[in-house]
């Protein structure tokens, strides 16, 4: 049956779902290919191992970032001294978060989110506390994990 009218010929209506198609396919066999060859592609790990001298000298009351997988994370010296990690994600949207060292609170510039310094929301839009890590010292190392996780390091 023939439409008079119609904007749009048969072949292009089958090209269009023909080329669609392809478009779909290779995309799909694209992604399986990228998720084989990285498979820890965007996953956070549920620990790092950071040397001990790069953070252990910082100054009181100042964070010093880190590669949390393929996010950033925080290594913050309180005011008294003493030490943590968390993951330097505001828990709204994502947005990277910054210590700011006169009010001793983290900030997100995004929405205007504030955090106390114990990562507490307690202004602007974030739902929740920031993410703290544990961490451990071993040798020349910080451990920095998840809560719940047990690290076991190889000997050797
Ligand atoms: S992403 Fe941080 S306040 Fe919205």
């Amino acid at each position: 049956m023939r439409i008079d009218y119609s904007l749009l010929t048969r072949r292009t209506f089958l090209n269009t779902l023909l080329g669609g198609w392809f478009i779909a396919f290779f995309s799909g066999v694209i992604y399986a290919l990228i998720k084989f060859a990285f498979p820890t592609l965007g996953k956070e790990p549920d620990f790092v191992v950071l040397n001990a001298n790069d953070f252990l000298d910082i100054p009181p009351n100042s964070v010093k970032p880190f590669a949390w997988g393929g996010k950033v994370g925080l290594f913050f010296k309180k005011a008294d001294g003493a030490t943590t990690a968390l993951k330097g994600l505001c828990t709204h949207m994502e947005c990277n978060i910054t210590y700011k060292q006169e009010d001793r609170k983290f900030y997100c510039a995004c929405h205007e989110g504030w955090y106390d310094e114990n990562g507490k929301n307690i202004k602007g839009p974030p739902p929740k506390p920031l993410e703290f890590f544990n961490i451990r010292t071993e040798g020349k190392s910080i451990i920095v994990f998840r809560k719940g996780t047990k690290v076991e390091l190889s000997k050797g």
